[in-house]
């Protein structure tokens, strides 16, 4: 079986162009998507954390997001495998990760999360702490499950973004990703589902984005004016996949421009299908939409090499849908600026290098079984 030349060298070409973000020179179009992977006991990210990453940027990845990494409010998170971007030991080991990503040639961000009312049991050091969200509504609907947060919960929150983000400036990270999508807590903000308020951060879509541009206003401020600050959002949520924030580019845009007003630099438009339409009447896809809206350079993801048939793809058989064609069309079209692979890069820390340098064969098909171990 060979490999379809002209798709090989026209994949390396697009995908090698160097791209900007806010002054960040980010060495190609190709971004590990954030995953969380639970193995840094006690929040600290270890020598295996750090060879993890630095292993995907030595082979070709231009911009890491980390696995989401809890800020520093006892209620950010419930795991303590997940590391934490707070603390000393932690921060210490998160240094060296950044470190080791750069001595490899590629460029790092943690992804900043608080989880909110997705908390359930905690684990130890923050076991007793609520689940913390705007109302204390579950994405599920369950109601009561926690306490709606107060001014002082508000301010705590703001504070302990802008507390991360000034520390992965100061540790020697490139940017700081806002983790505001997939139904955590910025995006319960954001979701009518889950915000029941009354007050400013309650109510139409631009009251309900106050809370997240007001954390963006904050880490804007507490870092430097160029250091990148990236916002990832989607409509789908974890227990609610169907949930939308915006049901038109009207209602998106809504929510987009208070997040641009207060200083995001680039979006991450989250979805599970890159090549799905967005709205009716246009080809194009949530990232396609938010550069459309807000002219900021955008990150597309979702189900990118996941399958065989995109391997298929760069072997002359056919073109199906989800082939790279349909990926570089739209990147050749600037619908969207990068591309985030999850699950493929996870599976296959060469995944970059083997698309860049026209090595399609050797692509390994994406494998559950990859969850367990960090390679
Ligand atoms: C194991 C795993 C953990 C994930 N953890 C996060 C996370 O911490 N933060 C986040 O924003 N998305 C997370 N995601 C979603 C991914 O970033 C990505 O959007 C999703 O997997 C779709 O991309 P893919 O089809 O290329 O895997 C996770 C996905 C997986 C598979």
């Amino acid at each position: 079986m060979t490999v379809t030349a002209s798709a090989a060298s026209r994949a390396a070409e697009i995908l090698s162009r160097p791209v900007e973000l806010n002054g960040l020179t980010v060495p190609n179009r190709i971004a590990m998507a954030p995953m969380t992977r639970m193995f840094s006991p006690g929040g600290v990210p270890g020598e295996d954390v750090r060879s993890y990453y630095a292993r995907r940027a030595a082979a070709g990845v231009g911009l890491i997001v980390t696995e989401g990494t809890y800020v520093g409010h006892d209620s950010a998170g419930q795991s303590d495998r997940v590391p934490r971007f707070h603390g000393e030991e932690q921060l210490a080991g998160w240094a060296k990760v950044a470190e080791a990503v750069h001595e490899a040639g590629g460029t790092i961000v943690p992804q900043l999360w608080h989880i909110g009312m997705v908390r359930k049991q905690g684990e130890p050091p923050f076991a007793d702490a609520p689940a913390v969200g705007p109302s204390g509504i579950r994405v599920d609907g369950t109601e009561g499950a926690g306490k709606a947060m107060t001014r002082r919960d508000l301010d705590d929150v703001i504070g302990a973004f802008a507390e991360a983000a000034a520390a992965a400036e100061r540790i020697g990270f490139d940017g700081v990703e806002l983790h505001g999508a997939h139904g955590y807590l910025l995006d319960q903000f954001l979701w009518a589902g889950t915000n029941r308020r009354t007050d400013a951060y309650g109510g139409d879509a631009v009251a309900r984005v106050t809370f997240a541009a007001e954390i963006v206003a904050a880490v804007r401020e507490a870092v430097s004016p160029d250091f990148p600050v990236i916002f990832r959002y989607s409509q789908w949520k974890q227990e609610a996949y169907d949930a939308r924030l915006a049901e038109t580019p009207e209602e998106l845009d809504a929510i987009l421009a208070p997040l641009t007003a207060a200083g995001v630099d680039a979006f991450h438009a989250s979805t599970r299908r890159y090549w799905l339409p967005e709205f009716e009447g246009s080809d194009l896809n949530l990232a396609g939409w938010t550069k459309k809206l807000t002219g900021k350079p955008t990150i597309t993801v979702g189900s990118v090499g996941l399958d065989g048939d995109f391997i298929r793809g760069f072997m002359g058989e056919g073109a199906p849908v989800r082939g790279i064609d349909n990926l570089l069309d739209r990147l050749e079209r600037d619908e969207f600026d990068m591309v985030a692979v999850g699950r493929a890069l996870l599976q296959d820390p060469e995944w970059a290098s083997k698309v860049l340098g026209d090595r399609f064969t050797e692509l390994t098909p994406y494998d559950a079984a990859a969850l367990k171990t960090l390679h």
